[in-house]
């Protein structure tokens, strides 16, 4: 261990002259580094796979078995509702928490029964505390001063992540001087001197107003376009890790629901969890049962959506978006009538809840439509658009 560790220190050390005789700008740096692991064969180095990991307090198992491959370089969102484990299998990942089963690879390395700082990680948290009596680059530079490195290598580190960041006119301040925004650059700032394999985030923008929120959301994808840095970020919002990764993970109850890009989860969802949970407003599920070919949703009958295969009889939940339900003539025949309970006028588009035979259906449009609640209208789903489910299972048909 002691050996293994050495080397990788010397190794490491190598890497900072590399990048403190060459380096022009961020990407510049990366490529350098990455050059440099080549040379070593050794292509995969940030990858983290996650396998049969399983976590329990006490008896309470709260992982129950997850098989995750993150290659490097990522951007992967961990999307879920509060509750179901994300912090506990980022926390893993970090050497924060202990393994209860199965295992955490970064890169060929088994990191198990590492102590977080021989990860190679660095975590952002929403709570991301910043030494009040110290400065900004002094935050930043603190972990790396701990390190031993020395003070000239730390202030060259602390200003190219600063200029990254926008930080540079702030770095003599205290925190208490900077707005939210900035403090959340500085909690960032610290990580990316750090120059890790992986970044972790949990929430990081949770505490910030939603203007701020949107802004930051688009500085960290950015900031991840240009380091490249295999990255895992926690959000329980589904707009954040739609807008912000590479490949999103849908998490409930402890349990991956799906993996996949964000529009493939979004065209594709493979059950009813995640039909739910991603898109805003949600999907609508409506009941319903397959009847001489259609789908007998009591109020109407439905074409079977394209690509669905369902047996006569079967008990279905057929899904439709709200945009793609279209107005139509009342007489039309695959329609969805009911009364208009509620219009919301976002700006961009009109949100309308229509009651349906005992259900609240949403219809969203594009152009400004004139309607009137309590009045009657008819709904046609695009059946190239909707989405059929077992009711028992839940699963995609
Ligand atoms: N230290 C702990 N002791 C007992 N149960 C915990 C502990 N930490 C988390 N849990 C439980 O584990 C589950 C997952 O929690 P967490 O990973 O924090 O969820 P999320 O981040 O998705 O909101 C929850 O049911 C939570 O109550
Ligand atoms: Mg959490």
């Amino acid at each position: 261990m002691l050996v293994w560790s050495v080397g990788r220190q010397t190794a490491t050390l190598w890497v900072r002259k590399i990048h403190q005789t060459g380096y022009v700008d961020g990407s510049y740096k990366v490529d350098k580094f990455r050059k440099f692991e080549n040379t070593r064969g050794d292509t995969h180095l940030a990858d983290v796979t996650i396998r049969a990991l399983q976590k329990s307090y006490g008896g309470l198992q709260v992982i129950h078995g997850l098989d995750l491959d993150i290659p490097d370089g990522e951007f992967v969102v961990l999307v879920g509702p509060s509750g179901c484990g994300k912090s506990t299998l980022l926390r893993m990942i970090a050497g924060l928490e202990e393994v209860s089963g199965g295992d955490v690879m970064i890169g060929e390395r088994r990191v198990n029964n590492l102590p977080p700082s021989e990860r190679d990680i660095a975590m952002v948290f929403q709570n991301y505390a910043l030494y009040p009596h110290k400065t900004v680059a002094a935050n930043m530079g603190f972990a790396l001063k701990m390190r031993g490195m020395d003070k000239a290598a730390v202030r060259a580190k602390v200003e190219h992540a600063a200029g990254i960041l926008g930080l540079t006119p702030y770095l003599d301040r205290f925190p208490r001087a900077l707005s939210g925004g900035q403090r959340q650059r500085v909690a960032m700032g610290r990580a990316i001197v750090r120059d890790p394999q992986v970044f972790l985030f949990d929430e990081p923008l949770s505490n910030l107003d939603a203007k701020l929120r949107v802004q930051m959301r688009t500085e960290i994808k950015e900031l991840h376009q240009r380091l490249k840095t295999t990255t895992v970020y926690v959000t329980h919002d589904q707009i954040e890790a739609m807008t912000m990764a590479d490949k999103i993970v849908v998490m409930q109850g402890g349990r991956i629901e799906q993996v996949g890009a964000p529009l493939e989860l979004y065209d594709r969802p493979a059950n009813v969890f995640v039909a739910s949970f991603i898109g805003s407003p949600s999907m609508n599920l409506i009941p319903g049962e397959i009847a001489q070919g259609m789908v007998d949703v009591g109020g109407a009958r439905l074409p079977v959506p394209v690509g669905a295969q369902a047996e006569e009889g079967q008990k279905v939940i057929y899904g439709i978006r709200p945009e793609h339900l279209q107005l139509v003539e009342a007489t039309s025949p695959a329609g969805l009538t009911g009364v208009v309970a509620v219009i919301e006028p976002t700006g961009s588009e009109t949100h309308v809840m229509v009651r349906h035979n005992g259900l609240d259906l949403v219809a969203a449009f594009r152009n400004r439509v004139t309607l009137t609640p309590g009045s009657a209208i008819t709904l046609a789903p695009d059946a190239a658009s909707s989405h059929l489910f077992d009711k028992g299972t839940g699963q995609r048909l």
